[in-house]
């Protein structure tokens, strides 16, 4: 803990005037289990450089709340790293063990040329086939599920889009996807409720030990298609990062293993997450649904808003690696700072009526895919996934409605829900609509 971190405790403690108790931005029970929206208004207004403090065997951390902050940090990889992790649960170990090889937790020359790879395997030329692939999918799902009256919107459709499409990119046979599926659900969040309905701190830590398992098996699984890959290159991208270099020295088989596993991480549960939380938010808000059915917003400007309003990776965090002062507090080398994109896009002082879902949204300078150096590398494809899906709930139905609960994911870095049980009214003139 640091000097100043005492008085900027307690100003959230029990008896503190937003009655929300102290609440800890590690424990994934947290966002289960409240509503932070007043907490994130009263960080951003008062406490803008907060301290976490260090709870039972886990390190204290800094919580930049405010957008501008967010993006300065974000921006800043001198006075920060990623290098030490870039979600809590790697930074509060104390490192990632793919540092320097794996995009997201590498900094300096290195990035900058893998970053260079990646941004060519993933460009809009070489994501055309896959782009026409996740249209293709998506109209045929949306419009089976339009005619069968509804479905389980997360298990059914919102699961399969962006497992298929990052499948495709990496060349893995359509057998293998639902095991992959199901180890890349376990490696992020637990979407299981615990079996009593209480959560207790061994269900936390038996989650723990079953996403640090998935999160192996899915680097075996990749160890044996690289090998493959090797012997039969194809046009995938496994086959496109085993022929690349960097200053001349070729991609290990690791690296290339890590990388896919980056993609197939970053890529499956964020947009599948979106998406489930754009059809519960449209449910909800039958105003803008027709807004958007009427042709009143353009369909980019709508994923915008959509993915402002899900947020789905609540935070990502750096270390500091040189001594800095942010709000008047010098923070020191090793601390670890984290940023939230569920204030951040929340933020009053950069949007106006942020608590509003407003599919017409301009500007929209959301952070959802954070920014500067590390920006998403996958904005594209995710933005590929949410417009196909809007287009085909456009075309194919007149409106939805949520048949049951939909049960929240448990987790401190990613939000949004496991299942989302919908009814659909079919829209009997788009669905006559020949497949183009
Ligand atoms: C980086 C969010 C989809 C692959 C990031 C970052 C964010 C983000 C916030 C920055 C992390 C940081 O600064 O530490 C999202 C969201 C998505 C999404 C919200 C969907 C709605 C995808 C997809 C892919 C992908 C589809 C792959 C096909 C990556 C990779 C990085 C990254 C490899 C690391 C980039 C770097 O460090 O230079 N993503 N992402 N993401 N994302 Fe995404």
């Amino acid at each position: 803990m640091t000097m100043n971190a005492p008085a900027l405790d307690g100003v959230y403690g029990p008896d503190g005037p937003f009655g929300v108790g102290t609440l800890d931005l590690g424990d994934p029970a947290t966002f289960a289990e409240h509503d932070l929206d007043a907490y994130w208004r009263a960080l951003r207004d008062s406490a803008p450089l907060h301290w976490n403090p260090p709870t039972a065997g886990r390190r204290g951390f800094w919580v930049l709340s405010r957008h501008e902050d967010i993006i300065d940090t974000y921006r800043d990889n001198v006075n920060f790293t990623s290098e030490r992790g870039n979600v809590l649960v790697t930074l509060l170990e104390g490192g990632d063990a793919a540092a320097g090889r794996m995009l997201a937790v590498t900094d300096g020359h290195r990035h900058h040329e893998l970053r260079k790879i990646l941004q060519r395997v993933l460009s809009p030329r070489v994501l055309d086939e896959v782009a026409r692939t996740v249209r293709v999918n998506t109209r045929r799902w949306i419009r089976e599920a339009v005619e069968s009256g509804g479905c389980e919107f997360a298990e059914e459709i919102a699961s399969r889009i962006p497992m298929t499409t990052i499948s495709s990119l990496l060349g893995v046979p359509e057998e293998d996807r639902e095991y992959l599926l199901s180890l890349t659900k376990a490696a992020l969040s637990a979407d299981e409720e615990s079996d009593d309905g209480v959560d207790s701190e061994v269900d936390a830590v038996d989650s723990e030990v079953d996403s640090e398992m998935a999160r192996n098996e899915i680097l075996m699984y990749f160890m044996d298609v690289v090998e493959e890959r090797r012997e039969a290159p194809g046009e995938d991208v496994i086959s496109m990062l085993i022929a690349s270099s960097i200053d001349g020295v070729p991609l290990t088989d690791e690296d290339v293993v890590l990388n896919c596993y980056s993609l197939i991480i970053g890529g499956d549960e964020t947009s599948r997450l979106t998406m489930i939380d754009c059809l519960h938010t449209l449910a909800a808000r039958p105003g803008e649904w027709q807004r958007f059915k009427r042709g009143e917003v353009a369909v980019g400007t709508a994923v915008d808003e959509v993915l402002r309003w899900a947020s789905p990776t609540m935070h990502f965090g750096r270390s500091v690696a040189r001594e800095t002062e942010l709000h008047g507090v010098r923070l020191r080398p090793g601390e670890i700072v984290t940023l939230w994109h569920a204030s951040g896009n929340r933020d009053e002082r950069v949007f106006a009526r942020p608590g509003e879902f407003d599919l017409g949204r301009t500007p929209n300078k959301h952070m959802a895919f954070g920014y500067g150096p590390h920006f998403c590398v996958g904005s594209y494809l995710a933005k590929v996934e949410i417009a196909e899906l809007l287009t085909a709930l456009r075309d194919f139905t007149t409106g939805f409605e949520q048949t049951g609960p939909a049960r929240r994911i448990r987790s401190n870095f990613l939000t949004g829900f496991a299942t989302m049980p919908v009814r659909f009214h079919p829209d009997h003139s788009g669905l006559k609509e020949v497949e183009r």
